[in-house]
């Protein structure tokens, strides 16, 4: 089975840092193993709540903290590269973006999106500047082929919370849950080699989704996806930030059609935000930078 160590490494890094870990006033800490018990347990209990109200369009019980955004990014800055040889990278980067939303960052090859990311979830620290998010945070890549690595749905979900002590009927709610979340709980027995590209950009989603995070961070997703599975995944990651209030998750693409399903947008150029705004505002934008394709 393939498996991309980097992404793994990303992936598990991204959802079990270590309380400790400062960044500059940085808003909670990583869970302690009771504590996402006890979150698991909770989410299973909204996730009834939800069911059982499911015809409503009311957003979950869960509390909602008091700032409504859940990043608030200023002045950040950030050098990568060699000892001797760094490059500034981020540069004096601003951001925030509202709790229970779906946020779009668009921006050429090469101008900080996947370095802000990391940033976002706690993988990279910056140099100086603010940095609050909402934790934990859950990564997902670009090609679930390195992400989804068990034989069935049901392990590959339930392959995070393996690290964690957790009694066996807790896994299988959390597993059941998240599918739930993605609209792929028929699939929880399936193979996972038998699943298109999508249902297992799906799958992968469903195993950050797992471990109860705050925050999810989407690399391009749908690059290698056909449009179908495009459309697909986008409507499960907006149904997750709709039915879970406080969940934001924030999209990476290059792919301008996508933004009918934002809450929001931001564009970055060479190291910084250089516009944020609703969907229909980021169209107007691009027409006005001369990019083709916007409807
Ligand atoms: N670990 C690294 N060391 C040095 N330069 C890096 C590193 N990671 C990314 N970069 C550089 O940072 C810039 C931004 O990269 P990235 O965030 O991947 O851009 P994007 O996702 O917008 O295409 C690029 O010029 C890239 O080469
Ligand atoms: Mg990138």
């Amino acid at each position: 089975m393939p498996a991309c160590s980097e992404c793994l490494h990303a992936r598990h890094l991204a959802s079990s840092r270590a309380s400790s870990s400062k960044r500059s006033l940085c808003s909670s800490s990583r869970s302690s193993k009771p504590q996402l018990a006890k979150q698991l347990q909770s989410r299973a209990d909204r996730l009834q709540q939800h069911a059982a109200a499911s015809s409503s369009s009311s957003s979950s019980s869960s509390a909602v903290a008091a700032s409504p955004f859940s990043i608030d990014i200023q002045g950040l800055q950030l050098s990568l590269g060699p000892d001797g040889n760094k490059r500034r990278i981020l540069k004096s980067c601003d951001l925030k973006v509202q709790r229970g939303s779906l946020h779009m960052l668009l921006g050429p090859n090469g101008c900080g999106k996947s370095t802000l990311l990391r940033v976002l979830g706690g993988l990279l620290y910056p140099d100086s500047g603010l940095v609050q998010t909402d934790e934990p945070s859950g990564f997902v890549f670009q090609n679930p082929d390195h992400q989804v690595v068990m034989p069935t749905v049901a392990a590959d979900v339930a392959f995070g919370l393996g690290r964690y002590v957790l009694p066996e009927q807790q896994v299988r709610d959390a597993v059941e849950v998240a599918l739930q979340l993605v609209n792929m709980q028929q699939f929880m027995h399936r193979a996972t080699h038998t699943l298109s590209g999508g249902q297992r950009q799906r799958v992968a989603i469903a195993g950050a989704l797992a471990e109860d995070p705050k925050l999810l961070l989407l690399d391009e997703l749908t690059t290698f996806l056909d449009v179908e599975d495009q459309f697909g995944v986008l409507e499960a990651v907006r149904a997750v930030t709709h039915a879970r209030r406080d969940v934001t998750a924030v999209w990476v693409t290059h792919r301008f059609e996508e933004l009918a399903y934002a809450d929001a947008a931001s564009y970055m150029e060479d190291g910084r935000v250089v516009f944020t705004g609703s969907p229909d505002q980021m169209k107007a934008r691009l027409r006005a930078m001369g990019a083709n394709g916007i409807s």
